[in-house]
């Protein structure tokens, strides 16, 4: 299988690790061993463990904890993954294939245009809509879900919007899956990380077309154990199994063992709030930022995630721009482009705010300019 280069994810490895000052990310600064130690993690007993196979679909008590979080579903509901991305993954080669249509919002995550592309799938996008609060241009909405539409994938919240499509939003989708026969993935990986409004209520109940995928990369701030998850009808759930098998067979053992920690209520709840009050920490330092460009940019500021979508007003594309100040001033943020949107930038809410504000003041050099040629 060919696959293109999932632009935003190779832009992010090639340089977030070289640059001064990295403001492209999207979860919190990583807690650390010691914090899930504080949480319960026994270490001390697991340094006895044998490291062989874990569970290849997660432990049946991981399946159980998180099973809690999703009204009416089980253990066989569940199958844990590598990251919410690998979770992503094997639902999108599991449901595509030759010929199917695939939808999905945009701007967004892009990693499925990539794997749809991969299997054969035609790619069909209907857009958010920033002057609009992005809600759904439901006239694209209806062209892109078709009677070949089989798999439809939306994020709620949204990257990179930060915003959060309605429940009425999700139930006219959903209406539309059922019609279509066709799934809806709803990745739910920013649940938790709302700011100041309630928490989003899962989409898993809302109908059997209904798919979710999340893990512990951005509302618990745990991206390194690469713990993710899907939630699913049964014999969905079972074909999905059998391609984690080719893939990776399954999580690791300690990783799955860290996750039973950090995924109990309690500390769920922990990890959610220290997520909150990382981005909180920071909106006021994007207030300020932006008021220098005296309305050149607008914040979106948004309702969750540890990112916010910045329009600017220029013709000079997204790519460039943060090329540019890769280039110039050693500093990394994500172009609208990898989104599927231009006129953006996405940049970063979840670093120390001191980190953030100098980040800042070198995207600040970059950008005066070019809005003064404007
Ligand atoms: C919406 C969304 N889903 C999945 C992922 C990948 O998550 P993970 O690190 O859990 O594989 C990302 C990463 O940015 C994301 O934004």
């Amino acid at each position: 299988m060919k696959m293109e280069v999932f632009a935003m994810e190779r832009a992010m490895s090639t340089w977030e690790n070289l640059v001064d000052y990295d403001i492209s990310e999207s979860g919190v600064k990583p807690v650390c061993l010691r914090d899930l130690v504080e949480m319960g993690f026994d270490l001390e007993k697991m340094m006895d463990e044998p490291l062989g196979y874990s569970q290849a679909n997660g432990t049946i008590q991981l399946r159980e904890i998180l099973a809690q979080q999703y009204p009416g579903a089980g253990i066989d509901n569940i199958e844990v993954t590598n990251g919410t991305s690998e979770a992503n993954y094997v639902l999108a080669i599991t449901l595509l294939g030759q010929g199917d249509e695939f939808a999905l919002a945009i701007p967004n995550y892009m990693q499925l245009e990539g794997v749809a592309k991969a299997v054969g799938a035609k790619v069909n996008k209907f857009s958010l809509q920033h002057d609009k609060n992005w809600q759904i241009d439901w006239g694209e909405f209806e062209s892109a879900v078709n009677p070949n539409t089989r798999l439809v994938y939306i994020t709620r919240p949204s990257n990179p919007t930060g915003s959060i499509l309605s429940e009425a939003s999700v139930e006219r989708i959903l209406k539309r899956c059922e019609e279509m026969d066709a799934y809806l993935i709803s990745d739910e990986v920013y649940i938790g990380s709302e700011i100041d409004v309630a928490r989003t209520k899962t989409c898993w109940g809302m109908s059997d077309k209904v798919i979710v995928t999340s893990g512990l990369s951005k509302a618990y701030g745990i991206p390194g154990i690469r713990i993710g998850w899907l939630v699913g009808p049964e014999k969905l759930v079972a074909e999905c199994w059998s391609q984690h098998d080719y893939i990776t067979i399954g999580p690791n053992i300690l990783s799955d063992a860290l996750a039973r920690v950090a995924v109990t209520a309690e500390n769920r709840e922990k990890l959610y709030a220290r997520t909150c009050q990382a981005i909180k920490s920071n909106l006021p330092v994007y207030r300020q930022w932006i008021k220098e460009f005296d309305g050149l940019l607008e914040f979106n500021e948004p309702a969750a995630g540890a990112f916010c979508f910045i329009k600017y007003h220029s013709d000079v594309p997204s790519q460039k721009i943060s090329e540019k100040i890769i280039a110039e001033q050693s500093t990394l943020i994500a172009p609208g482009s990898h989104f599927g949107m231009e006129g953006f930038l996405r940049l970063w809410l979840g670093g120390e705010p001191d980190f953030i504000k100098r980040g800042l003041g070198r995207v600040s050099r970059v950008l005066k300019t070019i809005m003064r040629k404007e």
